[in-house]
């Protein structure tokens, strides 16, 4: 798309059409002179006031200060004098996945005037159950507008909650489940303004001060408002104001949300083909920026993501900080993801280049040091420690009494699963749902790996689903560690909410996994047992106690993720083809490339070495 279709593409007539209900006089006094907004939004702390420039608005000068970043930005973001130099490569590994013949394929006409609930879903394939269906009037019931568009779902809208916190507001990872069901249902429109309304939110200033989002964040969520033009009250404008966190329970930065904006962005363009929006040199910066950020040089000599605690689905102090799981497992994902969508140019070549050998690094890494089983425990169990040489055994310095009680009795002699975190003489044993499943969706780990971590879920089907699916964690801190890591947060004691507590909205990634490993019936199971509960108990935000027998002490009714997640699982399951939008197959040219500091003689280790490492 040319300059000044993509900008004429940008502009909504939003404004206008609020204001022809106020007075026409008052609508010709505030309109007269004044440019359409790209966007509107509410003004940022130490943000210009008029939302962002989009990329290929940047002047001549705001570039040769981008590209004098100096060594802290390794990769810097190619901003294209001509816009069009950033479209002239291909797509090298992208490919479509076609809606099964029997999929609707058309958005269904927006109907405005009536009652949301009211609105039936597109026909289905089958009968729905009456819980489906309730489902789906939820999900509907809980769609945002904005100019008169759809463009998200809010996290919550339970009528009983009267403190709603943030949970009006459009999280960008709770929208992915209501995403990939609108897509799977042929309902593509909200999908592709999700994409771009965040877009153009995402944090376009190069900031080094503190409290405000750094170049290429995108934001945990955001809210509609409805705001006076003048001071007369005659106009009103609708303004996307996002939260990077600077208003968010613990101020926590929200890593995941832009790798998740990635993979959904993939997962659109593989249902839909739509490349022209792929090929956008908007939607292009957007992906650059967000990797920029994400590959930038630090203190850290590690391939993982160094992130503070609390900075993805768990945003608590939950002693998540450094390398956590989910992190690393969707920061492959989003890496897998962009290498299949970056348009490959001068600009771009770099940050490919980078990316695969992130991708060599990040894969090795996990595989070899954060897969644990029977044979691993017992290795470190024997470990020596305070090497000191290039060749230790045991390189993080893991003393042996880390090994926690619960873990000697309960790690299977059949599979394993990757832990939740790797430090310096710090292991974090616990088992982390969603980083363990979107590590096989991603292939992150080996295929074998892959099993054994199904495997294990399966083998302890009674601690991560029980009555229901799926635990965030395993075990629970109790007691003084309780007390030391979350800070005694009295929403994450034992067994509740984030520590411990079971997220049935964790089933679509659960169902994804086994689809990917040719085990539907495992996912057939878990489903069987939400379905069993989660209507008559207002679809609840999560569970609480070790088997997830009661609804979460301060549980949202009606959350639209576990709603969103659970159609999304039952639509996965009964299109298995379609779970090919979000996985990716393992990539033995990757494991060729991977110069692991952390291996012994600083070689490279080959194909056979990598796949020998986890064999
Ligand atoms: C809670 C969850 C977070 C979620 C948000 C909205 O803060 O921890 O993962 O995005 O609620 O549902």
């Amino acid at each position: 798309m040319g300059l000044a279709a993509a900008a004429a593409a940008a502009v909504r007539p939003c404004r206008r059409r609020l204001l022809s209900s106020a007075s026409t006089s008052a609508a010709s006094k505030t309109a007269a002179g004044t440019a359409t907004r790209l966007f509107p939004r509410l003004p940022h702390p130490h943000q210009p006031p008029y939302g962002r420039r989009l990329p290929f608005l940047v002047s001549a000068a705001s570039q040769s200060q981008a590209s004098q970043a100096g060594p802290a930005t390794p990769v810097p973001v190619p901003v294209p004098s001509d816009p069009r130099a950033a479209v002239s490569g291909n797509l090298p590994f992208f490919d479509r996945v076609l809606f099964p013949d029997s999929f609707p394929l058309e958005t269904p006409p927006a109907r405005e005037e009536e009652d949301a609930a009211a609105v039936e879903p597109a026909a289905p394939l089958r009968e729905e159950t009456e819980t489906e269906r309730e489902a789906w009037r939820l999900l509907r019931r809980a769609v945002v507008s904005y100019c008169g568009e759809p463009v998200g779902t809010v996290a919550a809208e339970d009528p009983e909650c009267t403190e709603t916190l943030n949970y009006d507001q459009v999280f960008i990872r709770d929208f992915v489940p209501s995403a990939l069901a609108f897509l799977m249902r042929g309902e593509t429109e909200i999908v592709r303004n999700f994409l771009l309304h965040t877009l153009q939110l995402q944090s376009w200033e190069k900031t080094v001060d503190c409290y405000s989002p750094g170049q290429g964040l995108m934001p945990a969520s955001f809210k509609i408002r409805t705001v006076p033009l003048d001071e007369n009250n005659e106009g009103f404008e609708e303004v996307l104001d996002p939260d990077f966190g600077e208003a968010a329970i613990g101020r926590v930065a929200p890593v995941d949300s832009g790798l998740w904006w990635i993979i959904l962005l993939r997962a659109y363009c593989k249902i839909t083909g739509d490349n022209a929006l792929l090929e956008r040199v908007d939607v292009q910066t957007g992906i650059q920026l967000i990797l920029s950020l994400c590959l930038a040089d630090g203190f850290d000599m590690f391939p993982t993501l160094l992130v503070t605690d609390g900075s993805c689905m768990i945003d608590r102090r939950m002693g998540i900080h450094g390398h956590p799981l989910e992190i690393q497992a969707l920061f492959y994902s989003a890496l897998r993801c962009s290498r299949e969508m970056l348009v490959v140019n001068n600009g771009s070549k770099n940050l490919i280049r980078a990316i695969n050998n992130r991708l060599s690094a990040l894969s090795f890494h996990i595989r070899e040091y954060y897969w644990v089983d029977m044979k691993k425990i017992n290795e470190i169990y024997r470990y020596k420690t305070e090497e000191y040489s290039h060749d230790a055994t045991n390189k993080f310095n893991i003393y042996p009494e880390q090994i926690p009680s619960w873990l000697v009795d309960w790690i299977p002699e059949k599979g394993g699963y990757l832990i939740g975190n790797l430090q310096p003489a710090h292991m974090d044993f616990r088992f982390f749902s969603l980083g363990n499943l979107w590590a096989i969706a991603s292939s992150l780990t080996t295929p074998k790996q892959a099993e054994g971590i199904l495997s294990l879920i399966e083998e302890k089907w009674d601690d991560l689903v029980a009555n229901m699916p799926l635990k965030i964690c395993y075990p629970a801190m109790e007691d003084d560690e309780w007390r030391i890591i979350t800070g005694s947060d009295p929403k994450n004691t034992p067994w509740s909410y984030h520590n411990g507590g079971s997220w049935p909205t964790l089933l679509w990634q659960f169902t994804l996994a086994c689809i990917k490993m040719g085990r539907p019936e495992l996912a057939r199971r878990a489903i069987a047992v939400a379905e069993e509960r989660l209507s008559d108990d207002k679809w609840p935000e999560y569970y609480d106690t070790r088997s997830g027998r009661f609804i979460g002490k301060q549980s949202r009714s009606y959350q639209t993720w576990t709603i969103a997640g659970f159609l999304t699982s039952k639509m996965l399951l009964e299109n298995p083809e379609l779970a090919s939008i979000l996985t990716c197959d393992e990539d033995l040219e990757l494991l060729e490339g991977c110069a692991c500091c952390l291996s012994t003689k600083r070689t490279r280790c080959s194909r056979r070495a990598a796949k020998s490492h986890t064999g």
